[in-house]
């Protein structure tokens, strides 16, 4: 309850009043990939990364001529003079989660940064074509296929001279976008002994809760990769992008997103 009240002021003080440090590093010569690209934080986010000027800079997402878009809107807003390259990858389908790591792995002489941000929200019960509940295979299981994979190309590059003889010695990262709504799952579906099976389960498990849960799944598999052996030279971490304008209500229906939300930040406190 505490904890839950700390939160809650501390969101609200962030939301309200927090500045974010804003980096300038020079990225020359190093390549970047950042999935759900097209729109919301993870174009954003390419923007930035573009500003800075990589080699090569990859948008990784479900629908290529959203991807298109994107891309122009990037070359637009940006001087960007690197390769910019638009991949498909759909974090509802398992095999697309592979073929893309695949072709990373074939293709990718280097890689500084995988940014793992792709991720939905939704009061609707929902499987992919692989048995899976959707928000759980897309923010959670397919997030921890596709960290996994991308892995032994992160920590080849700390193997590698930098790409230039001034560049920093900033080692490759692995970043997922998680959320602080985590501080609002009751995650009911892990008293069990099968916790996968029961998230999977509809007649037993509670989509309300869904994407708060979803999200503290992906901070333990986070966990979990950064004490994999493949992670060592890596920066492997979670971040809190707090709450963004963007279209991740889409699904939602906002009037029920925004009261259920207060409602859980209230209730709880
Ligand atoms: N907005 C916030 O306040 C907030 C707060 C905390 C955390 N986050 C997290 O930030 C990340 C980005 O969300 P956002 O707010 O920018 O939402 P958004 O505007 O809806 O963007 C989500 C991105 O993920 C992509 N995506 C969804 N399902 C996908 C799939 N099956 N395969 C590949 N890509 C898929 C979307 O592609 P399509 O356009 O093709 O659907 C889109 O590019 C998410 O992980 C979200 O949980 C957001």
């Amino acid at each position: 309850m505490g904890q839950t009240l700390s939160f809650t002021l501390k969101f609200f003080g962030d939301q309200l009043f927090a500045k974010l440090p804003e980096t300038h590093a020079d990225l020359t010569g190093r390549t970047f990939l950042v999935t759900g690209s097209n729109t919301g934080i993870g174009l954003g986010l390419a923007i930035h990364l573009a500003r800075l000027q990589p080699a090569q800079l990859i948008l990784a997402v479900r629908d290529l001529k959203m991807g298109e878009a994107a891309k122009e809107s990037i070359l637009r807003e940006t001087r960007f003079k690197g390769s910019l390259e638009v991949w498909e990858l759909d974090m509802a389908d398992f095999a697309s989660v592979m073929r893309f790591a695949e072709r990373a792995n074939r293709t990718l002489k280097r890689l500084d940064g995988a940014n793992l941000n792709a991720g939905m929200s939704s009061y609707k019960w929902g499987m992919t074509p692989d048995g899976w509940e959707r928000i759980l295979q897309i923010n959670a299981l397919s997030t921890g296929l596709l960290a996994v994979l991308l892995l032994p190309l992160l920590q080849a590059t700390t193997r590698l001279p930098p790409p230039h003889p001034d560049a920093s010695k900033t080692p490759p990262h692995l970043t997922i976008t998680g959320s602080a709504s985590i501080f609002l799952a009751k995650f009911a579906e892990r008293s069990g002994t099968q916790i996968l099976k029961t998230l999977n389960d509809e007649s037993k498990s509670d989509i309300m809760d869904r994407y708060f849960t979803s999200k503290i799944l992906s901070l333990f598999i986070t966990r979990e990769i950064a004490n994999l052996s493949q992670a060592e030279g890596v920066v492997v971490n979670i971040v809190d992008p707090g709450l963004c304008s963007s279209e991740i209500g889409r699904d939602l229906e906002f009037s029920a997103f925004s009261k259920s939300t207060c409602f859980a930040v209230f209730s709880l406190a």
